[in-house]
């Protein structure tokens, strides 16, 4: 009889960790690695939001990017590189939809380990 409530207390863990991985946007963990490492100053998780003083965010929403990029070969490695060198002013992906011309390098702020989940996660955000 214990065993069996035990069992269902496994089970109901479980399934409490399944739906809270079904909302990425709420991961813990990584909004932490994110507000750390410094992204947030510049990105917002979801569509929609203003930049500072009212313009248009610095850089482009997540929610926009996973978009932009789900599904894409190679978009895992490529967004890597981005993140941690920082993009071209010349060949901005986001001109006129951001008010950011361009993302620094992110190499001093975060580990490539880390940028390459931080944009495992971006790219799984719906
Ligand atoms: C100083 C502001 C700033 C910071 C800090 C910043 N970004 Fe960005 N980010 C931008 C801008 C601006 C763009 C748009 C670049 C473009 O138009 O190509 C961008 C674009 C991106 C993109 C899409 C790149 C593409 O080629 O489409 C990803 C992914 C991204 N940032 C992730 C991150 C992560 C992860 C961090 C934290 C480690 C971070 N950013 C920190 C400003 C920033």
């Amino acid at each position: 009889m214990t065993r069996n409530i035990k069992l269902a207390l496994v089970l109901a863990g479980l399934l409490g960790s399944q739906f809270a991985l079904a909302d990425a946007k709420k991961d813990t963990e990584m909004l932490k690695l994110a507000t750390t490492s410094g992204c947030m100053t510049c990105h917002s998780i979801e569509t929609g939001k203003p930049g500072p003083d009212g313009m248009k965010p610095i850089g482009p929403a997540w929610q926009d990017v996973a978009k932009q990029y789900q599904g894409k070969p190679g978009a895992n490695e490529f967004l890597t590189r981005v993140v941690l060198e920082g993009s071209n002013p010349y060949s901005s992906h986001w001109k006129g939809k951001v008010s950011g011309l361009s993302m620094p390098p992110n190499a001093v702020a975060i580990t490539e380990g880390n940028a390459r989940k931080l944009v495992n996660w971006i790219l799984a955000l719906n």
